[in-house]
């Protein structure tokens, strides 16, 4: 468990890994705050198989191929990016530092990274896109980074729209709908603080101090925000969606081939197969094994849009597995919460790097130059594929 005291953090020459931000974040954060980044669904499962299935994963290498210089630029819905990587939406981030998202914007504009704005961000989203553009002008407009807005569809519809509008108006690229949570995962290790607090207060409900005067307050202690998430959002309400948004969609949160297909026959621009960081459906499949569910049983889906992955990767390597199997680019979330409450903007800068070496030197070893070399047979899957779900046992092909 975190500290309850801030205590200054390691070196942060000594962060080699993404897994040292955040034995770093555990010693500087606030208990309330650890508890909410770290968290997962129920006895962790969710979490433990994104964590786990990278590494169920191997490469074939290939060797002698002439890769001097890799070209890490990738682009994600026609935006060209820095890297194959991007920094997933993350709710409440001025609980890790008081840079709050604007901070986070920042380092990873510096760097050339998009970045995806959580509906749940302390500040608003006209601030966090200023923040952006005033660290461009800083650049010279020379970074490729491009702010992308992660949607949750409130309750609300007239509030639903002004928000998109207020989105549109500010200038993000593309609208990214969380469909991942038609109500809130259960946060084991949050409801057990909350119990603790509410016995130590003599059985009243609290909400953090920190994060009382923010409307996702509650977020934070593993509770629903009354009225910002909504059981009743369905596909028909893409049409409305799409109307009023006109740029691209991505579908965050997709776990089934099924649901795959059923993106395309709507006509999203991307997919984001996630399950939440393991913070939402209690035994959801790995983020990598709907990636293989994909690949294997509608590999077409491919050429219709672009599919996104997120959930436990923590090294350049497991990103580089993601587009061997043909993501167009993978999410990543909490090394960057924990780098940033750690080391605040140079600890997002340094993530950045420690996964991008990584990237490269992959890359290298792999024997590719570009990620259009990137194939399906520089990775044996066999573990993961094994365990993989079967259409063939009780169910028909054909009614995908
Ligand atoms: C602290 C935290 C806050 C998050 N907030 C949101 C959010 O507001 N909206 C959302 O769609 N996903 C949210 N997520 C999920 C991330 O977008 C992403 O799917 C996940 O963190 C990826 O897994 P990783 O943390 O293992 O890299 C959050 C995740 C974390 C860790």
């Amino acid at each position: 468990m975190a500290n309850d005291h801030h205590t200054a953090p390691p070196s942060l020459a000594l962060c080699v890994t993404t897994k040292d931000f955040e034995a770093a974040a555990k010693t500087v954060l606030p208990k309330e705050a650890w508890v909410y980044a770290s968290s997962s669904a129920a006895s962790g499962l969710s979490l433990q198989s994104n964590l786990d299935d990278w590494s169920r994963i191997n490469f074939r290498p290939r060797i002698m191929r002439s890769v001097r210089l890799p070209n890490p630029t990738r682009y994600i819905l026609g935006q060209p990016g820095s890297q194959p990587f991007f920094v997933s939406a993350m709710g409440v981030l001025g609980e890790a530092h008081p840079g709050a998202e604007p901070l986070l914007v920042r380092g990873a504009t510096r760097k050339g990274l998009h970045i995806v704005v959580s509906t749940a961000s302390t500040k608003s989203l006209e601030e966090i896109m200023k923040a952006h553009l005033d660290e461009q002008c800083q650049l010279g407009n020379q970074s490729p980074s491009k702010l992308a807005f992660q949607l949750y569809v409130p309750v609300d519809r007239n509030l639903a729209r002004s928000l998109i509008r207020r989105v549109k108006a500010a200038g993000y690229h593309s609208l990214w709908i969380t469909v991942d949570t038609s109500t809130l995962g259960k946060r084991t290790a949050a409801r057990y603080l909350q119990a603790q607090e509410a016995v130590d207060q003599g059985g009243q409900q609290t909400v953090p101090e920190a994060a009382a005067g923010n409307a996702f307050g509650p977020a934070l202690g593993g509770r629903p925000v009354p009225g910002s998430l909504d059981p009743g959002l369905n596909w028909e309400e893409l049409a409305w969606i799409t109307d009023e948004w006109d740029g691209p969609i991505v579908l965050k949160g997709i776990q089934t081939v099924e649901d795959v297909k059923l993106a395309v026959q709507h006509g999203v621009q991307g997919v984001l197969l996630s399950n939440h960081g393991g913070r939402q459906i209690h035994s959801a499949p790995s983020a990598l094994m709907t990636l293989l569910e994909t690949r294997t049983y509608y590999p077409e889906a491919f050429d219709k849009l672009e599919i996104f992955v997120d959930g436990g990767l923590r090294d350049g390597a497991d990103v580089l597995k993601a587009l061997c199997l043909g993501a167009t680019a993978v999410g990543v979330g909490r090394p960057y919460f924990y780098a940033m409450a750690a080391y605040g903007i140079e600890g997002v800068e340094k993530c950045t790097d420690v996964l991008a070496e990584e990237v490269e030197i992959t890359m290298k070893m792999l024997g590719v130059s570009s990620f259009d070399q990137l194939r399906p047979e520089m990775v044996n899957a066999s573990r993961l594929l094994n365990e993989m779900w079967r259409p063939d046992i009780w169910w028909n092909k054909s009614k995908l």
